[in-house]
């Protein structure tokens, strides 16, 4: 997500396996730990923003040659204003300034996209409080299988599905 020589690899290997991408899942990213400076702001930004830029841009004209491209960037509910501001949102409590900041940026990388380009899906996820290695300090999360669930839902969808959203399980999210 960091180096664009990779992801332009990863692209290459790609069309020359298949020729068109039908899905993206942009779904990498980082929790800065600790209290924010200025290097972990850099990278929390490089992986989790502008590394959604770099996959997405080398993979739109693999995208054009799918007849229903979608694209789902793994956000956060974190990076919802309506969840971080609502003291009955368990967001509100969660001091991580720039995880959420980065994942405000994913949502809105998000929708900036599904305007620019009608022809292809666009929508941010919130895959729902999980155990993985990102959470496994706090002990919290459901088990990985049964938060993809609902990216894989987000991922099939038909044409008509809906573009430029934030979702979790339950549907739409508030930004
Ligand atoms: N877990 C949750 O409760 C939760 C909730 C909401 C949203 N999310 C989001 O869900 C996504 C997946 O998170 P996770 O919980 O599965 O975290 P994770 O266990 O820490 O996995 C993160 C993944 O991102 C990869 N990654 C990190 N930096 C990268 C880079 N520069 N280039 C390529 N890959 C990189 C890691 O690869 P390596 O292992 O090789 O470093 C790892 O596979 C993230 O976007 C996260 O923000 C998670």
């Amino acid at each position: 997500m960091t180096d664009d020589a990779s992801v332009a690899a990863a692209l290459a290997t790609i069309d020359s396996a298949e020729g068109r991408l039908d899905v993206l899942v942009n779904n990498a990213g980082i929790l800065p730990t600790g209290d924010p400076d200025g290097p972990k702001a850099l990278l929390a930004f490089d992986t989790n923003a502008a590394g959604v830029v770099r996959v997405t841009e080398a993979a739109l004209p693999l995208l054009r040659r799918s007849s229903n491209p979608t694209v789902v960037n793994i956000s956060s509910s974190a990076g919802s204003f309506w969840a971080v501001t609502n003291p009955d949102r368990p967001e509100f409590a969660l001091p991580i300034a720039l995880y959420s900041a980065s994942k405000v940026a994913v949502t809105m990388l998000t929708v900036q996209y599904a305007k620019v380009h009608p022809g292809i899906k666009f929508n941010a996820l919130e895959p729902g409080t999980t155990a993985t290695d990102m959470t496994a300090a706090f002990g919290i999360g459901r088990p990985v299988e049964e938060s993809a669930e609902v990216v894989v839902r987000m991922a099939t969808l038909g044409p008509d599905g809906p573009t430029g959203t934030l979702q979790d399980e339950s549907g739409e999210l508030p930004w």
